[in-house]
């Protein structure tokens, strides 16, 4: 069972093996979070993300970190639901981003893992229902990951994630 945490800050400081990235379908990078990771890792993240995509909604892929500071070595790309009201699976759709991603870090034998707060930005999900659907997902699916951090981009984020753990 891995510990999970809360921290208020940038992913791209984040000391864990592997970081996710809220991308979407080219996985060429954007805004965003996904724009300040492909910021921090360099041109090369495109590159290879163009190599790998595209990833369908609801998908994980992993890339090398390229530029980004150690002991960080992969990024793990996924693309979370466009929201359209909550009748078209879009909870179905963020819970498989987490499963997914847990699933590509065991593939890499990570046992550290940090994601942003997926689809809850441009995509416009839900942050409350957002915040619960990731605790839920992540301590419902089996992994080999020790470690997973839940980085807050802002208050409103911390307080939803850290209610979310609390429950
Ligand atoms: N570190 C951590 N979290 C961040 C950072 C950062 N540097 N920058 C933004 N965030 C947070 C946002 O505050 C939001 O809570 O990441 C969360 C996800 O927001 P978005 O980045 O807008 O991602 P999403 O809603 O999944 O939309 C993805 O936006 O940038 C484009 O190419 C991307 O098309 C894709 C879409």
């Amino acid at each position: 069972m891995p510990v999970i945490d809360v921290v208020q800050g940038d992913i791209t400081s984040q000391d864990t093996d592997v970081i996710v990235t809220a991308a979407n379908e080219s996985l060429m990078g954007g805004g965003g979070v996904d724009g300040a990771i492909h910021r921090a890792a360099g041109p090369r993240l495109a590159e290879a993300g163009a190599a790998v995509g595209p990833c369908a909604p609801g998908d994980a892929m992993a890339t090398p970190a390229f530029d980004l500071t150690p002991p960080v070595r992969h990024v793990i790309h996924t693309v979370g639901p466009v929201w359209e009201g909550g009748a078209y699976g879009e909870a179905d759709v963020l819970a498989s981003c987490y499963r997914r991603c847990l699933a590509v870090a065991d593939a890499l034998g990570a046992a550290s893992i940090a994601f942003p707060a997926i689809a809850t930005g441009v995509y416009g999900f839900p942050p409350d229902e957002a915040a619960r659907i990731a605790v839920r997902t992540l301590r419902s699916t089996p992994t080999r990951v020790e470690r997973i951090r839940l980085v807050a981009f802002d208050t409103q984020a911390h307080d939803l994630l850290t209610a979310a753990l609390a429950s």
